[in-house]
């Protein structure tokens, strides 16, 4: 059996956010957020949801697959900023889309949550429960971040990506020799670093509390202990999954590594010994879109023919959690 990506997509909110323009609401300028981080603008929602970000990303992966929403068998939607608690946005994107056969549910490991989903699906598929699924990564960071603090409103941006996952009987053998399909994953957490990088749901809220709790809903950060943990945990699970599939940081065609920061992402190939250049960006024009980054940049090297079959790619990420994970693939 071969289980591989035969559609990807990906959706952004038209309104484009430069940096110029949040040096007029924050004490920051164009030079320093670039310097920091790489990003130059990112896209806001302004009537956007999460839902039909991934409602859209879904559509173009199926097209693309040259499927209808009748095929989808499973549907998993990774976000932390959904528009409901309940019901999920799996279900909503299910509604929207027509996918009436599809079992729907959502996962959250933050930046990581893509990476996480895709890997779920992949177990789901293998394991015969189902043929296919849409693997999607959406959110709407937006409304999570405190628009008034510089060290954080500036990073992220809105955006869904999504992938069409499906088990094919046989072997695909690519041109290149190699076979196609995932080769190796590798999953991890540290909940002991879990304050480093936080957003509260609601508080305890009833009639029988004491006190009512304060709620403070913004997202928080401790930048410098994200970038120490991601500048090592990356490029080290990177190695440790191509290990695991007995090869070398050479056999790699493409990194695509979580769009949060230009700086991370150089020193995760530094760390690795190599090249920069198979370590493709975007986070220039979209800035950190968390579980989206991962798919919407594939997205976009797909429909560039940046990929080509028997191409082999590392797709890596980090997040809240704090989470992390690599998985290695054969394009086919
Ligand atoms: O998906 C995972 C999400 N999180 C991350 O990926 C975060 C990982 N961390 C980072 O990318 C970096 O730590 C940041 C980009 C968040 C910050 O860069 P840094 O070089 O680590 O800066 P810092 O937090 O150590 O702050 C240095 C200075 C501070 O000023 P003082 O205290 O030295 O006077 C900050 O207030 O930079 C200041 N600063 C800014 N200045 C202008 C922080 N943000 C800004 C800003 N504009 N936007």
């Amino acid at each position: 059996m071969t289980i591989r990506i035969s559609g990807t997509g990906s959706a952004l909110p038209k309104r484009a956010v430069t940096n110029q323009e949040l040096s007029e609401l924050v004490d920051t300028s164009d030079q320093s957020i670039r310097e920091r981080t790489g990003i130059g603008e990112r896209r806001i929602s302004t009537g956007d949801t999460v839902a039909s970000l991934a409602a859209s990303a879904c559509t173009q992966a199926l097209e693309m697959a040259g499927k209808t929403a009748e095929d989808v068998d499973l549907i998993l939607v990774a976000t932390c900023s959904p528009e409901l608690l309940l019901p999920c946005c799996a279900c909503q994107v299910q509604n929207s889309i027509g996918a009436f056969r599809a079992a729907a549910f959502d996962l959250n490991a933050a930046c990581a949550g893509f990476l996480f989903a895709m890997d779920t699906a992949y177990a789901y598929l293998q394991a015969g429960l189902y043929k296919n699924a849409l693997v999607v990564g959406s959110e709407v960071l937006s409304k999570l971040v405190d628009w008034s603090d510089r060290s954080t409103c500036v990073l992220f941006g809105d955006g869904a990506g999504a992938v069409y996952l499906e088990a094919e009987p046989g072997e695909i053998v690519c041109e290149n020799g190699r076979r196609a399909g995932i080769e190796a994953i590798l999953q991890g957490a540290d909940g002991a670093k879990g304050e480093v990088l936080s957003c509260r749901e609601r508080p305890l809220g009833n009639p029988f509390l004491q006190e009512q709790q304060a709620f403070d809903p913004y997202v928080h950060m401790d930048g410098r202990a994200v970038y120490k943990f991601a500048t090592r945990q990356v490029p080290d699970c990177i190695a440790a999954a191509l290990s695991q599939a007995g090869l070398a940081v050479e056999d790699v065609d493409l990194f695509l590594l979580h769009q949060a920061n230009e700086r991370i992402i150089a020193s995760a190939a530094k760390r690795l010994k190599a090249e920069l250049d198979k370590f493709p960006m975007n986070l220039q024009r979209v800035g950190n879109m968390s579980s989206a980054t991962i798919p919407v940049l594939l997205d976009e090297l797909n429909r560039e023919g940046r990929i080509q079959k028997g191409d082999r790619l590392v797709l890596s990420g980090f997040g809240a959690g704090l989470t992390y994970g690599a998985t290695v693939l054969v394009w086919g």
